[in-house]
């Protein structure tokens, strides 16, 4: 990784090291910056042969890592989703091991999902979560375990995510030549290196005594799927896809993709942003797609 690339990104102080359980997406991608800031980090995956394992967890699995391969950690991010039965796999399983590490900093990576539909309303962290999809349901009841765990927790409330290699710019080859529109809809999003360098920072502030337990990490600009995918084609050349009004496309739509059309709100990072100073890497999706094309292989 370029020394350019993680100038903008605030180190983790000296003899730090971070435990990221469940290195998929965002995880593999915040490893990458914070290993070329000079930290030891360790990532999870459920495969020992998948990219970027270091270890193995997967808690449906008997085996679990012994507590002396993770000695010293001093920070941890959890980017494991709830299980289907509504609890924190990693907080079934691996409670004893994270109690008795130093920790500092407990990061659990949530979803802005657990705010539930706000009819296109700005939502901060001071709404009461009002989650409707029972996959909202059971992340609110995963904070509430990790806020109950007595560990030095801070949840990151998180929108769609995109970065390298999964963005607009694939899901058009996927998009069957078509854009969905739904009028007043929008979504928020982040890109992966603003969730690495918000986690970053808000590390840094909580060794200043500036410690929220919630924090938002999404762009300054929420907007419809249609404006991505119209600027994604734009970038990658090709002819606007079509559009089919959402009345049309909902007789083909997975229950899933149903359930994501059925909220419309704007996350807010007013709290991130102004309150603790965090500077965007990707304000909007119109910079983070232009990053995401450096990587794009079509
Ligand atoms: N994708 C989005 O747009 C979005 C939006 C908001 C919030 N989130 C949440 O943010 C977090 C990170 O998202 P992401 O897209 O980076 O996720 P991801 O790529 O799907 O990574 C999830 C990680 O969790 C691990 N995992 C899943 N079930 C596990 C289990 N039972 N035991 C142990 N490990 C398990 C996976 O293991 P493997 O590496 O072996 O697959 C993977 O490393 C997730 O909790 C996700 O639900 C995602």
């Amino acid at each position: 990784m370029p020394k350019d690339f993680v100038k903008p990104f605030c180190p983790l102080k000296a003899h730090s090291k971070l435990l990221i359980l469940g290195a998929g997406f965002s995880g593999q991608r915040i490893a990458k910056i914070v290993k070329a800031l000079g930290t030891e980090v360790l990532c999870s995956r459920r495969n020992i042969n998948s990219p970027g394992a270091d270890f193995q967890f997967d808690s449906k699995k008997p085996d679990l890592p012994s507590i002396d391969s993770l000695k010293d950690i001093t920070h941890v991010l959890s980017c494991i989703p709830p299980s289907n039965n509504g609890e924190d796999p990693v907080l079934t399983r691996l409670l004893r091991h994270l109690e008795k590490m130093p920790l500092q900093w407990v990061g659990y990576l949530s979803t802005t999902g657990v705010y539930g539909d706000s009819k296109g309303a700005w939502v901060s962290e001071k709404n009461t979560p009002k989650p409707e999809q029972p996959r909202s349901i059971r992340r609110l009841a995963c904070e509430q375990a990790w806020v109950s765990s007595g560990l030095p927790i801070q949840i990151l409330r998180l929108p769609g995510i995109y970065g390298p290699k999964r963005s607009a710019l694939e899901n058009l080859t996927g998009s069957k030549g078509k854009i969905i529109e739904k009028p007043g809809q929008v979504f928020s999003r982040v890109h992966v290196d603003d969730i690495a360098g918000a986690a970053l920072h808000l590390i840094n502030k909580t060794t200043k005594g500036e410690w929220p337990l919630v924090v938002n990490i999404a762009d300054d600009l929420p907007t419809s799927n249609k404006n991505v995918l119209n600027y994604a084609a734009k970038l990658l050349n090709q002819p606007l896809p079509r559009v089919q009004p959402f009345e049309q496309a909902v007789e083909e739509m997975s229950s899933m993709a149903l359930s994501f059309w059925k909220e419309n709100r704007r996350i807010s990072n007013n709290l991130l942003c102004k309150e603790l100073g965090y500077s965007l890497l990707h304000p909007d999706y119109r910079s983070g797609l232009r990053d995401c094309l450096k990587y794009f292989k079509s």
